[in-house]
């Protein structure tokens, strides 16, 4: 599910793509896997016997994650583009969180070398970082991981001091749980 902050249009060179209908503030939690987000797993999509193709295609509609299944999320959640200097990155404790202030119309990106896909795409993010062929490799390389890291930890401190327009959705999930009880009662304090 994501956060109603987003509209899809057309980009440049990525086909469509979600842009901010207003400014966002870095420690924004946008999106999670809510009990709508279909998960199916390889066996069910008959993966194994897709063509490199076939696999592509299916990145418009699902990602892979560590176990193996694909989640199918309920939204368009799926007009996500990647981006090597991503606005949007997922926390450990399960969902994604606005790392760099985003303005209004600008586009929301992902970082999708945290998916576990076995295909590349041709990366067009022009981004100076950009890292040309996105290959999802695992382990993630140090480097990318403590710069992801270093984003998510700073964009987490701000979780409690910006608005949450998820807050309530996510109470379905005990996903808080595994950030610590500080985080949780300072997210859910009587309003
Ligand atoms: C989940 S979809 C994102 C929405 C997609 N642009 C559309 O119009 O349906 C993933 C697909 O978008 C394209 N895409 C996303 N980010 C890209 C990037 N940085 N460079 C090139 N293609 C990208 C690739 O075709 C990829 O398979
Ligand atoms: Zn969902
Ligand atoms: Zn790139």
């Amino acid at each position: 599910m994501i956060a109603k902050l987003f509209e899809v249009k057309e980009t440049k060179n990525r086909g469509k793509g979600l842009f901010a209908i207003e400014s966002i503030p870095k420690g924004t939690i946008v999106c999670f896997e809510c009990n709508n987000c279909r998960t199916v797993s390889a066996s069910e999509l008959g993966y194994d016997n897709m063509s490199e193709k076939e696999k592509m295609a299916l990145l418009d509609y699902a990602y892979r994650k560590k176990d193996g299944t694909f989640v199918l999320p309920c939204d368009e959640t799926r007009y996500m583009n990647h981006s090597c200097n991503a606005n949007i990155l997922t926390a450990d404790a399960g969902f994604d969180i606005v790392v760099r202030d985003i303005k209004k119309g600008e586009e929301a990106t992902y970082d999708y070398r945290d998916f576990y896909e076995d295909i590349k795409i041709l990366c067009c993010c022009g981004e100076e970082n950009c890292c040309k062929v996105v290959d999802f490799k695992h382990p993630i390389p140090t480097e990318l991981k403590q710069f992801w890291t270093m984003r998510i930890n700073v964009a987490l401190k701000l979780v409690n001091t910006v608005n949450q327009p998820l807050k309530e959705e996510l109470k379905q999930k005990s996903i808080f749980l595994s950030l610590g009880d500080t985080l949780l009662d300072k997210l859910y304090v009587d309003e």
